[in-house]
């Protein structure tokens, strides 16, 4: 358990976030991982990404290929749901955010430079993600020159905690709007 029932909205907010950090710090928590939810085109769009940084004014940080569908819905739309769960303790954290892309900016070059080689590579591929192949082999080609490094920083709008339990669900709302003060909310 994250939250229990005696415990104030203050006082889980850092909890929340000390959790989040978590995610970013070790490489086995369930929070490394994430959905990211983006309005596509025709259908809304999820895919699994990893969670590199929680800034000091709380963006979310994930790294991509420019060239990644992701990236044009973001720039189209960039309202975003984001969603944690952790199984262990039982817990589900929805964020809905704005998403800010970042390439080629000092803020996507700071990541960048603090990448290494093997993890600067995987966003040099010769051909775009979701590019239609012949055959895998075509998939595994790179660009020595040119790399496609994209931040896309998520400003989070609200963010919902839901705390499974046997003595009853737990659920509160944090928004941005009222400074993160949290609400509870019928689970
Ligand atoms: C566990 C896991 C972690 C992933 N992490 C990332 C990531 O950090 N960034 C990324 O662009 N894609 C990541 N992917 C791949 C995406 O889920 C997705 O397949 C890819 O980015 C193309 O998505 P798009 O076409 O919707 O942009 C990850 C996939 C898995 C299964």
């Amino acid at each position: 358990m994250l939250i229990t029932s005696l415990d104030s909205p203050e006082k889980i907010w850092p909890k929340l976030l000390g959790e989040l950090q978590q995610g970013v710090a070790e490489a086995s928590h369930p929070f490394r991982y994430l959905t990211l939810a983006t309005q596509g085109l025709h259908f809304p769009q999820v895919r699994m990404v990893v969670l590199r940084e929680i800034t000091s004014s709380l963006q979310l940080v994930v790294f991509t290929d420019f060239r990644s569908g992701k990236v044009s819905e973001l720039i189209e739309k960039p309202r975003a749901s984001l969603l944690f769960y952790h199984p262990t303790k039982k817990v589900q954290v929805r964020i809905k955010a704005l998403a800010s892309v970042h390439a080629g900016d000092e803020f996507a070059q700071g990541y960048w430079r603090s990448l290494a080689a093997h993890n600067r590579k995987e966003y040099t591929s010769l051909l775009a993600p979701g590019t239609k192949l012949n055959g895998p082999e075509q998939g595994t080609a790179w660009n020595e020159k040119e790399n496609f490094f994209t931040v896309i920083a998520f400003s989070p709008l609200s963010i919902e905690v839901l705390q499974l339990s046997k003595q009853g669900h737990l659920r509160l709302e944090f928004d941005q709007a009222s400074a993160w003060q949290g609400k509870w909310l019928a689970p």
